[in-house]
């Protein structure tokens, strides 16, 4: 075998040029396993830097969401536009198709739900196991800070954390508002800052007024969530904004799926996180494509 290979003539050791190296393109990442950025590289488009994902996983404390009564019919059509779908292990296996091979950030955390006035207990409902198995990208806690379940929910989202750097999957750490939380700059401000620190790669929250100042406290990527349905040029007004703040991209349910026209919605987010087109631009390119 040693003899054969020196058979082979031309050798080319590229002895003048340097080793290939590069800086990560997304922020605070420089430092995390090959594994976690090629996750995360699947998540964000290495071009744009930026994301869009296609959150479905209401159902695991609103049951059957207006717009989702049918995921196997209503998600389907609409992940060849998106870079990631955010659903529950019961939605994806159930409903959506492995073969659509995009990168799944799977809700992870689980616990009461809407009819119960404090939701801020939750639990770890997917053990890492499993998470592998559905070839997570990310896996996606929330934690509710200032709410009676604080502790607890920082407890599943560190665990998870530490589950994750084991395996070189990252975890999106989602700051959740109740209904007595505030949505605030100063919330916001602590709460993302928080949930960074204990090491979550990604965080998603919600968009707030002087937004600039969370994206640039935060020292890892922010995705921000839709919220409720808001009229399509508002939503894409929102989604420009953020974008235009430092957000890394969104993280958006029922402004798409509850849309007129979801297709259309999830194009016109995708021109602005992607493509830097104004809200404006964006809006008049929903209105051009047809239902
Ligand atoms: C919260 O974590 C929810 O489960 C959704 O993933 C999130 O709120 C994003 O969806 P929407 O844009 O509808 O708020």
């Amino acid at each position: 075998m040693a003899d054969s290979m020196e058979n082979k003539a031309g050798h080319n050791y590229y002895l003048d040029v340097p080793p290939a190296s590069e800086v990560f393109f997304l922020k605070g990442m420089d430092h995390v396993d090959w594994g976690m950025k090629n996750r995360l590289a699947r998540m964000f488009n290495p071009k744009s830097g930026h994301t869009v994902m296609l959150a479905f996983d209401h159902g695991y404390i609103m049951g059957s969401t207006a717009g989702l009564e049918r995921i196997d019919i209503v998600i389907p059509p609409l992940a060849g536009h998106v870079d990631v779908l955010m659903g529950t292990r019961g939605a994806l296996r159930a409903a959506v198709p492995p073969t659509l091979d995009k990168a799944v950030a799977l809700r992870c955390s689980a616990g009461s739900s809407v009819l119960d006035e404090d939701m801020s207990h939750e639990v770890i409902g997917v053990n890492i196991e499993d998470a592998i198995r559905m070839n997570a990208s990310c896996m996606a806690i929330q934690t509710f800070i200032g709410a009676p379940g604080e502790k607890t929910s920082i407890q599943n989202l560190c665990n998870t954390i530490d589950a994750g750097n084991r395996y070189g999957i990252p975890t999106l750490g989602v700051i959740a508002v109740g209904k007595e939380m505030e949505r605030t700059t100063k919330y916001f401000l602590l709460a993302t800052r928080m949930v960074a620190e204990f090491g979550a790669q990604i965080i998603k929250t919600y968009y707030c007024d002087e937004f600039e100042k969370i994206t640039s406290a935060c020292p890892v990527p922010i995705v921000i969530a839709g919220g409720k349905k808001l009229p399509e040029n508002e939503a894409l007004t929102l989604c420009f904004r953020a974008i235009r703040e430092g957000a890394a991209g969104v993280d958006m349910g029922r402004n798409i799926f509850q849309s007129e026209n979801p297709r259309a919605m999830v194009k016109a987010v995708a021109k602005i996180v992607h493509e830097n087109a104004s809200d404006k631009e964006a809006y008049d390119f929903y209105l051009s494509i047809k239902k």
